[in-house]
């Protein structure tokens, strides 16, 4: 059964249940599911809360904690199958036609606010198709995350002796050597299995190429999976794994970017979320941390798009559908684009601020991050997130991460029957 149908099947028996109306105040009432937890991702998710409440409606929280949203996606399942969804969640990439295709999405809510504010203008193809489900908006993307980065302490470099941030897998196991010699960690990594397919995603796209990450990650292809190219990517991540802290294990994101961030630790491999949390520590971009591609993934960004879609309400409950209205009206408004993403790390969604980011006040960071954004879009270097549910169903992602952590918590664990095993994990997930 593919992943769609699984989901309607689970979804479906919604209906035996009725819908329990959250208690709406006079104006109207936004509850919104999110995983935006970590300090640096609170600071920006309360920009949207904050603006909403201006604007008179109530805001609930739905936050639920874990890094990658699998334990939000979770919640959010077994609330909809309980006939009882909230009014907002954070659903992102291909999963979002899932839940279109069940019914509980709404393709009206939207439908006046995306034609007065000009979506289709503002938005690239990618993106817009990505929240619509057949031709309507059910969701409203709020920003553009680059996930192939690479996180430095530049003063831990110093310490360690070590002049300039790596560009080749070479020079990134030098730097790792030296770190270990002057006793920090070298790579800080937390041992959860979307961080794992994180680091495992960078190293695809080292070792295979953007083609080779496309036909492997993005297509599916048996044979590119199970390939020679696989089986030495595979063996670079066992190397990369050697360089984490070995009690790494259940580690939140947030965590081992701390270690960077207090000088315990030399690098992390991590989307740039993790710019949020340097942010929140009042950490300066190209003084006191570095950001760059990470080693032979230069010519190629990794896209990971938020988005909050719109469930479907009944139709009497029409103050709680004008606060979704408005909470999207304001996720796709300027000065929101702006200060959400410089807490969050990201880059804007809007085509007319990507072109124009050192004047709007972004940092060196997301300005490399737009500029990279804008030229992998023309030579094919843009390629989806599969660690960060952009790329497949959750069923074949969570088959990848499966093998992928398995590997690199088995010191024998061998390259060449990993790549076999993803193949076979990927085809029976399909
Ligand atoms: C989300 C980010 C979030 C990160 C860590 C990613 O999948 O897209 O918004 O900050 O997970 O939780």
């Amino acid at each position: 059964m593919n992943g769609i149908s699984r989901l309607a099947t689970v979804i479906s028996l919604a209906s035996l249940f009725p819908l329990h109306a959250l208690a709406a105040d006079s104006k109207g009432a936004v509850e919104v599911v999110h995983w935006w937890t970590s300090g640096g991702e609170k600071a920006a998710v309360d920009v949207l809360k904050a603006q909403v409440e201006k604007d008179g409606f109530t805001w609930k929280d739905g936050a639920v904690a874990g890094g990658g949203g699998a334990t939000a996606m979770t919640v959010l399942k077994s609330r909809a199958v309980a006939g009882n969804p909230p009014g907002v969640a954070q659903i992102k990439g291909p999963d979002i036609q899932e839940w279109g295709s069940t019914g509980l999405l709404s393709t009206e809510a939207l439908k006046g606010v995306a034609k007065a504010e000009n979506w289709d203008g503002l938005l690239a193809p990618q993106v817009s198709d990505t929240v619509k489900y057949e031709g309507d908006y059910v969701a409203v993307p709020v920003n553009i995350h680059r996930v192939n980065w690479l996180w430095i302490n530049p003063q831990v470099f110093k310490k360690a002796g070590i002049d300039k941030a790596p560009t080749t897998l070479q020079e990134f196991y030098a730097a790792g050597d030296k770190l270990k010699a002057a006793g920090f960690i070298a790579l800080a990594h937390g041992g959860q299995p979307w961080q794992d397919s994180t680091v495992f995603e960078d190293v695809v796209l080292s070792v295979m190429g953007v083609e080779g990450y496309k036909k492997a990650l993005v297509d599916l292809d048996q044979n590119t999976l199970a390939g020679a190219q696989m089986t030495q990517a595979f063996t670079e991540l066992k190397k990369i794994t050697a360089y984490m802290d070995p009690n790494r294990a259940g580690r939140d994101w947030n965590i081992a970017a701390a270690d960077v961030i207090n000088g315990r630790a030399g690098m992390q491999m991590m989307g740039d979320w993790a710019k949020s949390e340097w942010t929140a520590a009042k950490k300066i971009a190209g003084q006191d941390y570095q950001c760059v591609a990470f080693p032979g993934t230069e010519k190629a960004f990794t896209y990971n798009i938020d988005s909050l879609a719109v469930f479907k309400l009944k139709a009497d409950r029409t103050g709680d559908i004008a606060a979704q209205q408005d909470l999207a009206k304001v996720a796709l408004g300027k000065d929101f684009q702006k200060i959400f993403s410089i807490n969050k790390g990201s880059i804007p969604v809007r085509n007319d601020m990507l072109n124009d980011m050192a004047a709007q006040g972004f940092d060196s960071c997301a300005q490399t991050s737009a500029k990279d954004f804008l030229a992998d879009a023309q030579s094919g270097g843009l390629q989806p997130s599969m660690a960060h549910n952009m790329a497949t169903t959750l069923a074949v992602q969570g088959a990848i991460f499966d093998v992928v952590t398995n590997f690199m918590n088995d010191k024998d664990a061998d390259p060449a029957k990993a790549s076999a095993q993803l193949a076979s994990a990927v085809k029976a997930a399909q």
